[in-house]
């Protein structure tokens, strides 16, 4: 059994260029992981199947890692079944990346548990028809992705910084932010490093998420940005403790994986 880390991530910047045909948008993300992290227990199986400390979450086959097996099994023609265990700590529907971290987490593991018969670059193309921000998680864990975000240019890691990430109690689908995006709503150019293009949409459907942004402003942060499509913000600046009705508050930090995994 192999037992695994996966990590959420946030979008420090996050620029949407343009809609393409296939009904996608371009985007410049630059994109870092934390130490907020999901754990997974894998091991080979009898059957599929999906364990869950939370029940919100899907064990069916609508979850990512339940499609990441299927995928796996697709492109290498090997036979085999997977239980997964998942410790579920990352928000959903939280813009953090929970769901697509799990899916490359999948496909890392399984593809060790049979012997490495894949590349990391052929597990990162099989994650692209996952999600867009799976491939994002076979690098160390800082990057700059463009495309829809599927094409990952790895950086070198920052200098390790504390923050907040304060996710509201409702989410926010993905899905729902990009349909109504329109190029409009976007302000060039952004005078700080952190922005995210998708914060108009976000706050239009949901009132609550320029309120909240306001209030965490008020209570001296020097940066609130959205990541990636809501419904979470991360939050820079020296406060020590955090408490905020009908939220959930993380202090977390950047990290970055050394070894092949995220061990
Ligand atoms: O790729 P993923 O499954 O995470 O995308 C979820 C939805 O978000 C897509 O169906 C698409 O509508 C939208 N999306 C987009 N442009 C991106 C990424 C996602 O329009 N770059």
């Amino acid at each position: 059994m192999l037992t695994l880390r996966s990590p959420a991530k946030i979008n420090l910047f996050l620029r949407v260029k343009d809609k393409r045909l296939d009904g996608y948008h371009n985007l410049d993300t630059l994109i870092q992981t934390v130490d907020l992290c999901d754990t997974l227990y894998v091991s080979l199986a009898k059957e599929d199947y999906i364990t869950c400390t939370n029940h919100l979450a899907p064990t069916d086959d609508s979850n990512l890692i339940s499609k990441a097996t299927k995928l796996f099994r697709v492109k290498t023609g090997i036979e085999d079944k997977l239980h997964v265990h998942l410790v579920k700590r990352i928000p959903i529907e939280a813009g953090l990346g929970g769901g697509s971290s799990n899916a490359a987490t999948t496909l890392w593991a399984f593809n060790e548990l049979c012997g490495k018969p894949a590349t990391l670059q052929q597990l990162m193309q099989w994650g692209a028809e996952l999600g867009s921000d799976v491939p994002f998680f076979f690098s160390e864990g800082t990057a700059f992705c463009m495309g829809r975000g599927e094409i990952v240019q790895r950086l070198p890691a920052f200098t390790e910084q504390k923050i907040w990430i304060v996710k509201p109690h409702f989410g926010s689908s993905t899905a729902e932010v990009y349909r109504n995006f329109s190029p409009s709503s976007v302000h060039f150019p952004s005078e700080s490093l952190y922005f995210n293009d998708l914060e108009p949409i976000a706050f239009s459907l949901k009132p609550q998420l320029a309120k909240l942004k306001n209030e965490l402003l008020a209570m001296g942060f020097a940066t609130v940005v959205m990541s990636g499509s809501g419904s979470s913000f991360f939050c820079i600046g020296q406060i020590s403790s955090l408490s905020i009705p009908h939220t959930f508050c993380y202090n977390v930090a950047y990290i970055n994986r050394k070894s092949s995994c995220w061990y």
